[in-house]
């Protein structure tokens, strides 16, 4: 395949761009965020409290219910929420530079330029009365004055063929509305991958497709990091596409982080009554390719009126394993069951364990 760098000028763009990294943090670094939305019903506490590091080259999943608050944190990533009346607090680095204290344009530069994102729905990224390539070429050049229209006009068609649309060049010339699903959603693709992002969001970006296409986009989508050491958050309620994309998993409730950790562990041995519900949600644990997730048993919570102490209490099959009432009045931190993996749970690591192994896998 070609590849993507191949228009001149870029390494000096790209330099000019970027601010000088922080070489001792992580590449993206999220610290204790919180987005929480009044509304007229009262105060949404959609992100509340989440904190975790991602590095060039490596994908975290993020998985969690709808309403789970995993799209207003990568909004929050991209400065989607300033100027609205979300409030937010904490800290967001993205390669030593402070986004939460940075301006307006600024966040204009590196959203499209050193950050991009994937939408599950692409119409809601493509403009319908613009043919898909001038949309290209526009993103394209508000991130590169001094590209002329024909040069861009010819990465554009590049990165058509790049994320498999056939016909690139009569492609570009044509309207979101004559492509199908499965090819807006490539268009996209290439839309957010036009300026060689280094962080890449992809918020549910296969949901809406076949499973042919959903694979063939992942498939893309890895070589893509492979080629540019892109870190990606992958947003996602199918496990499936965790285990074959991520390095880690957070797994999200009410807004914040229940479970955190590698993949295989995560997945071999899970701490969290809600991650089990998760998995036993799935049909089998060797065949997470077609699955979707059913849902956990019980409601999902309200984010203003949030369960009091651990949110998942009211669901959880296993608060019994804790004495007196701590899961409906203590709030559970997220601490260590082992390096590296992180749990929010009041039931004793070595007693989850044995729950895991003696209650949950056998129905697995
Ligand atoms: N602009 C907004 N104003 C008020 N509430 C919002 C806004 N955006 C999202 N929410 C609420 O925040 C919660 C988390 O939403 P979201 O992050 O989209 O969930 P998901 O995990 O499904 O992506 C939901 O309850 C949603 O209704
Ligand atoms: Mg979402």
């Amino acid at each position: 395949m070609t590849p993507l760098r191949t228009r001149s000028g870029h390494t000096q763009v790209a330099q000019e761009v970027a601010a000088p990294g922080d070489t001792q943090g992580s590449y993206l670094r999220v610290v204790d965020l919180k987005v929480h939305f009044p509304t007229d019903d009262g105060l949404v506490k959609a992100v509340d409290g989440l904190t975790f590091d991602l590095e060039k080259g490596q994908t975290i999943g993020i998985v969690g219910e709808s309403g789970s608050g995993k799209s207003v944190t990568s909004q929050a990533i991209l400065g989607l929420h300033r100027n609205t009346r979300a409030r937010t607090s904490g800290s967001i680095f993205l390669d030593g530079e402070d986004l939460m204290g940075v301006s307006n344009e600024r966040i204009r530069t590196l959203r499209g330029n050193k950050m991009a994102m994937i939408f599950q729905d692409p119409l809601s990224a493509l403009h319908p009365y613009y043919t898909v390539g001038a949309q290209i070429v526009e993103g394209i050049r508000v991130h590169h004055s001094d590209m002329s229209k024909a040069a861009a006009k010819s990465r554009t068609v590049d990165l058509l063929g790049r994320v498999g649309i056939p016909n690139p060049k009569k492609r570009a010339d044509q309207y979101p509305h004559e492509f199908s699903g499965g090819m807006r959603q490539r268009a996209m693709i290439a839309m957010a991958l036009a300026n060689d992002p280094s962080l890449l969001i992809a918020d549910e970006p296969t949901t809406a497709l076949d499973v042919t296409v959903q694979a063939q986009i992942l498939d893309l989508m890895r070589d893509l990091q492979a080629e540019f050491g892109s870190a990606i958050i992958m947003i996602t309620h199918d496990l499936g596409v965790v285990a074959e994309m991520a390095n880690e998993i957070l797994v999200m409730y009410a807004g914040k982080a229940v479970e955190h950790g590698q993949v295989n562990d995560v997945f071999y041995q899970p701490e969290h009554p809600y991650a089990w519900g998760l998995l036993s949600s799935m049909p089998r644990l060797d065949r997470v390719r077609q699955s979707r997730l059913d849902p956990v048993p019980g409601n999902p919570p309200s984010l203003i009126n949030v369960p009091s102490g651990c949110a998942f209490h009211p669901r959880c099959a296993f608060r019994a394993e804790v004495p007196g009432d701590a899961c409906k009045t203590v709030v559970p931190g997220l601490e260590e069951a082992r390096p590296g993996h992180l749990a929010r749970c009041h039931i004793p690591t070595e007693r989850r364990a044995e729950l895991f192994e003696t209650v949950v896998k056998p129905r697995l």
